[in-house]
């Protein structure tokens, strides 16, 4: 996976199951050793670093927020915020609830190191394991996820199950009626509906760049919202997803 390509399908795995190729960018290891490598660049000549999918993927999560009147004192939550640039793009377009957890305490650390330069204040930043969730984190409005699902999609280690507690942790965390923005380059959005098919309701498509390959055009990265549904809601909806299509992969 890179900010502009996806990771290699293994071909293999039942279907729904999102056989990826494992690989080194599933690892806490990884994400370590690259915000180590970016927090001394940023030290030595003040370069934030990679931003995921580019600009035009912060300004495309504000202007929906923009869009649908989202409160500037909502709560909203990064999910593997890496260098925390989207966490200063959110306050210096006005939010002031906001909180980035990640991992990697390197992230952490980059992260308030370019928050403190902006001379933002009030971002809550905080090391944190979104699968094993340590601490009360809960009741947000708003949580984000650029890159995060698909970093955790390439873990070696039982990445389904990993998945399955991602959807578990988000529930946690979201209220009901919250949103959950997510930005995607191994997943389709069909893929996504499927993975977050149990107490999520598609919300909103976001418009994202098409590529062409081979004569065939398609969206290299998928930008959906979800809405927490009740659990109410949910169960009623589970029931319809019996006759809901199943998405297989070759
Ligand atoms: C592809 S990077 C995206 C970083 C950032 N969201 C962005 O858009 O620039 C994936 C991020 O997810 C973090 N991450 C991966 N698994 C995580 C987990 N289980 N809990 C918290 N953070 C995680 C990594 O440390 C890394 O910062």
């Amino acid at each position: 996976m890179s900010s502009g390509g996806a990771a290699a399908r293994s071909g293999e795995g039942s279907p729904g199951e999102g056989a990826f190729v494992p690989s080194a960018l599933g690892t806490r290891e990884h994400w370590d050793a690259v915000y180590e490598r970016e927090l001394q660049t940023f030290q030595e000549y003040g370069d934030t670093g990679e931003i995921w999918f580019g600009e035009e993927s912060m300004n495309r999560l504000i202007r929906w927020m923009q869009k649908h009147k989202i409160p500037l004192d909502a709560s909203v939550l990064d999910i593997g915020t890496g260098n925390g640039v989207f966490l200063v793009e959110l306050a210096k377009f006005g939010f002031s609830n906001i909180t980035g957890i990640d991992y990697s305490p390197s992230a952490i650390q980059l992260s308030g190191s370019i928050i403190e330069k902006e001379g933002l204040s009030n971002i809550k930043l905080k090391v944190e394991d979104f699968l094993d969730l340590s601490t009360k984190l809960s009741g947000f409005h708003i949580c984000i996820d650029k890159g995060t699902f698909d970093a955790i999609s390439l873990n070696p280690d039982n990445a389904i199950e990993k998945r399955k507690q991602y959807v578990k942790s988000l529930s946690r965390v979201l209220k009901v009626k919250g949103f959950f923005l997510i930005t995607s380059c191994n997943w389709t959005k069909e893929e996504l509906l499927n993975e977050f098919s149990e107490g999520f309701e598609l919300f909103e498509e976001l418009p994202t760049p098409k590529f062409s390959f081979g004569g065939r055009s398609g969206n290299s990265v998928a930008a959906l919202v979800f809405q927490k549904m009740s659990s109410g809601e949910a169960a009623e909806s589970s029931s319809s997803l019996l006759s809901s299509p199943i998405v297989y992969r070759n």
